[in-house]
């Protein structure tokens, strides 16, 4: 958190601060997941997905084990961001192979049965895993805590699983925008809380995931997405000043502008479909940006992954930029590919 500035700052925070480094510092997105053995294989001792996020010991040595097996410039805190309806009293389950159960908030008497304030000491061994890694990582390696965007976390709070099209939340927004946006408020202090614990207990900077920003209007892109993230980034910043903030508003297109502008976000997350002219242009000259290989040409390897690395740097490699996947890695990407695609960007004399 008291991040030095300057010269000996850790990469990955001074592009954060607006600088240009080469090479890109680079972490992935789900980077402590399915694709690594070592991951499988802790999982298995843990049980059930969400008795491994609330085990400081095995979540730590989760955390640690891509920044061990690749060398990543960032270590992200394995959680879910499931975890904050769950400390606001709602019931949430991972079901083998089916992702998400929750009890479904959509009605008044529903939202009657979820607190108002997060219990942070629900999310005690999360913050301890934060202390954990933040004592465990080496000097250069960027720590980041994360949180869901209240949009995102409400499209499973409300239909009580994912769903192809976040109908159930988009419906409720229009039909009672008053009680859904008392959901919204809510996650947005439960936010605030979480984020500023993870940032004393030890993380460097925080990520937002938004992960279903894209699927609304613009005028529902502006009230669910953009205001609640700028409501975020200043209660954290007011708590925690100069904070460090990377929003991710997957399928933002043409509005990430925008949302760099109006959330005072440092750094935004591109998705695989993010248009590199526009974005170098109208966002990288006021945001750091982060992305955006696809994640799916992670498997296909060979020339095809080459190709993506290198318009990935043509794109975005001539401003501050942080190399990640446009979304999290899958199960079936194998390493031999990822140790690839790092080699191919460690490697790399920059843009032409
Ligand atoms: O990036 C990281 O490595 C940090 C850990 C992390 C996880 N989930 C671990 C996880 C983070 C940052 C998330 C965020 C998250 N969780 C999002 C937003 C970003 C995104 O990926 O879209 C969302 C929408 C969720 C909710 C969630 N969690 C779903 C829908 C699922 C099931 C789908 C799936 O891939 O299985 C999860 C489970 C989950 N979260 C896993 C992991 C490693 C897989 C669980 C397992 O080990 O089986």
């Amino acid at each position: 958190m008291s991040e030095p500035v300057g010269r000996t700052a850790k990469p990955l925070m001074r592009v954060l601060s607006g600088e240009r480094i080469w090479p890109p510092p680079m972490w992935l997105m789900r980077q402590a997941g399915r694709y690594l053995p070592e991951y499988r294989a802790t999982r298995d001792k843990a049980g059930s997905f969400l008795s491994l996020c609330y085990n400081a010991e095995l979540a730590t040595e989760v955390t640690l084990q891509p920044i061990r097996r690749f060398g990543f410039d960032a270590a992200i805190l394995f959680s879910d961001i499931l975890v904050v309806p769950h400390a606001l009293g709602q019931s949430v389950r991972f079901e083998a192979g089916e992702g998400p159960r929750l009890d479904p908030v959509a009605t008044a008497e529903a939202l009657a049965g979820i607190r108002e304030e997060i219990d942070l000491e629900l999310l005690a061994p999360v913050l301890e895993t934060v202390e954990r890694v933040a004592a465990a990582l080496p000097p250069q390696t960027t720590f980041l805590g994360f949180c869901g965007a209240p949009w995102t976390v409400a499209t499973y709070m409300v239909a009580g699983q994912g769903t192809e099209d976040q109908g159930p939340a988009r419906q409720l927004a229009y039909n009672d925008p008053a009680l859904f946006g008392t959901i919204i408020d809510r996650l947005v202090q439960a936010s605030i809380t979480y984020l500023v614990a993870q940032l004393k207990r030890g993380v460097d900077a925080v990520q937002v995931f938004d992960t279903w920003a894209g699927i609304l209007p613009d005028a529902e892109f502006d009230r669910w997405v953009i205001a609640p993230t700028k409501a975020i980034v200043d209660g954290v910043r007011a708590q925690v000043p100069g904070a460090r903030i990377i929003g991710f508003p997957r399928g933002a297109g043409a509005r990430l502008k925008r949302y760099a502008i109006e959330t005072g976000v440092d750094a935004v997350g591109l998705d695989w479909t993010a248009d590199g002219a526009y974005v170098r242009a109208e966002v990288q000259t006021k945001v750091a940006v982060q992305g955006n290989v696809d994640p799916l040409v992670l498997i296909a390897g060979g020339e095809a992954l080459d190709r993506a690395v290198d318009n990935a740097i043509a794109a975005f490699g001539h401003g501050p930029w942080i190399f990640n996947l446009g979304h999290g890695i899958t199960p079936n990407a194998p390493i031999a590919h990822v140790e690839r695609m790092i080699a191919r960007v460690r490697a790399s004399t920059g843009p032409a």
